[in-house]
């Protein structure tokens, strides 16, 4: 239970209403008179109506919230605590993207009046919160920086899906330019966090602690990704290798597998990129990187060696593939690697069929020209890739493949979650 006292005065506005801003607004809005803004006002009449479509928040809560949604920039005249976390992806040139913390930063100058804080949640490269966004508001609102409003940085660390690890359980990160801020940033997160508050010595440390914990994860996988097609040339199962080296104390938990969503495969780029401004070559990170991106393409590449070794036709494979979000549990397709997986095998001359529980239909055919099938009425599938194993196929799989799968074909197990002794014994197993 959290004791911190709520701080009187606040008048909280969350600009940026996704995965990280709605769960961070709703918790203030219990505490701080609150303002959810975004710029997508379907986003906005959506919430208004109760649904939110991240699936983060559930439609009793956001019902019984305090939060007043809205659209219009107008309406945050009389906020004077800010707290942004619009996204920060990449150019197609994975070089980072600030214009939309930018545009964020011109919409915040043009109403804010002297004495306001504003706390960035965004993901960026250490210095850009005082070298970029800090300018950028002096510009648009006439006001200086450190005098007359405040920047401080506190970084998101949920985990999309994860309904144990939520945001009031997550330690908060929290720094500002100067004590004052700092204590007044503190307090204000104080009150809606259980598991406490870390006051970062500067925000380009709070900034650089984010951006290394998820360089960390990617490069860990990174290593697991590579050693997995290390196993593969010597034809044992990266899975059995795990099992037996997990056995030491000190051995890290990682797995191989498909690194997309916008975290891990993004924010490593942000850090070569500042790495770079400053003269130096980053080596490992991007290496780390590059194995990553390799791995759909990887992935194809088995599956059609597979194909080739049982004499089967490979152009017009029957292939269906479960799970095309970029992670278990979410419903969230974009920067999703198994798009790219799909796209590998299309240049193979295969067209996968596609299903998954928890994506949006129209999103999906929209964003990537794929149509999702109800995986109920499949059969006779050459191959079958557990892409993405969602709760709800946990159950369900074995049934799965003993309908779809004909006999002799592949099952494709990416992430290894299935008991391959317990598989028909026909059937061809990979995974990575
Ligand atoms: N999703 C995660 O797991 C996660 C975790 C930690 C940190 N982050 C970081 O948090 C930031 C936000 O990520 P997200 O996943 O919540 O993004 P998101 O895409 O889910 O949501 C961002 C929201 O911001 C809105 N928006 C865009 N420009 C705007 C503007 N100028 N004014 C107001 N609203 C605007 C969009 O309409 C969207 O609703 C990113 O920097 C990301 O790297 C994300």
């Amino acid at each position: 239970m959290n004791t911190v006292k709520v701080l009187s005065d606040i008048s909280v506005a969350v600009i940026g209403l996704g995965y990280v801003g709605l769960p961070v607004a709703v918790a203030l809005a219990r505490k701080y008179p609150t303002i959810g803004f975004d710029i997508d006002a379907r986003r906005v009449s959506t919430l208004r109506n109760g649904i939110d479509w991240t699936g983060a928040i559930s439609q009793e809560e956001l019902v019984a919230s305090k939060l007043e949604f809205q659209s219009d920039p107008t309406a945050l005249a009389d906020s004077n605590f800010f707290v942004v976390a619009v996204p920060t992806p990449l150019t197609t040139g994975n070089r980072p993207d600030f214009s939309m913390l930018e545009s964020t930063c011109k919409l915040l100058g043009a109403v804010l009046k002297p004495g306001a804080t504003i706390v960035f949640e965004s993901t960026v490269f250490p210095g850009a919160t005082e070298e970029i966004c800090g300018p950028a508001l002096e510009k648009a609102s006439g006001l200086k920086c450190g005098v007359d409003f405040k920047l401080a940085y506190s970084p998101e660390r949920i985990n999309p899906g994860d309904k144990e690890r939520q945001l009031e359980a997550i330690i908060k990160i929290v720094s500002a330019q100067d004590e004052e801020s700092l204590e007044l940033v503190a307090g204000v997160y104080g009150a809606i966090i259980d598991a406490g508050i870390y006051r970062a010595s500067s925000i380009k440390v709070a900034e650089a602690a984010k951006v290394l914990e998820n360089t960390q994860r990617d490069i860990n996988i990174a290593l697991m990704n590579e050693m997995s097609k290390i196993c593969g040339l010597i034809g044992i199962r990266m899975a059995d290798v795990l099992k037996a080296a997990g056995t030491k104390w000190n051995f890290l938990q990682f797995t191989p597998g498909l690194v997309g969503g916008h975290c891990i495969g993004v924010d490593p780029y942000y850090l070569t990129a500042k790495a770079e401004q400053l003269g130096y070559h980053p080596e490992v990170i991007l290496a780390g990187r590059r194995i990553n991106d390799s791995m759909p393409a990887y992935l194809a590449s088995q599956i059609v060696l597979k194909l080739a070794v049982q004499g089967m036709p490979i152009r017009d494979a029957r292939v269906g593939i479960l799970g095309i979000t970029y992670k278990e549990g979410v419903p969230d397709i974009r920067n999703s690697k198994v798009v790219d997986l799909y796209e590998a095998l299309a240049t193979y001359g295969i067209k996968p069929r596609v299903a998954d529980p928890r994506a949006d239909v129209e999103e999906t055919r929209h964003e990537h020209g794929i149509e999702l099938e109800d995986c109920a009425d499949w059969s006779g599938l050459d191959v079958l890739i557990l892409a993405v194993p969602h709760p709800e196929y946990s159950e369900a799989i074995q049934d799965q493949i003993n309908r779809s799968v004909r006999d002799g074909g592949i099952f494709v197990d990416i992430k290894s979650i299935v008991n391959s002794n317990a598989l028909r014994s026909d059937l061809i197993y990979l995974s990575l």
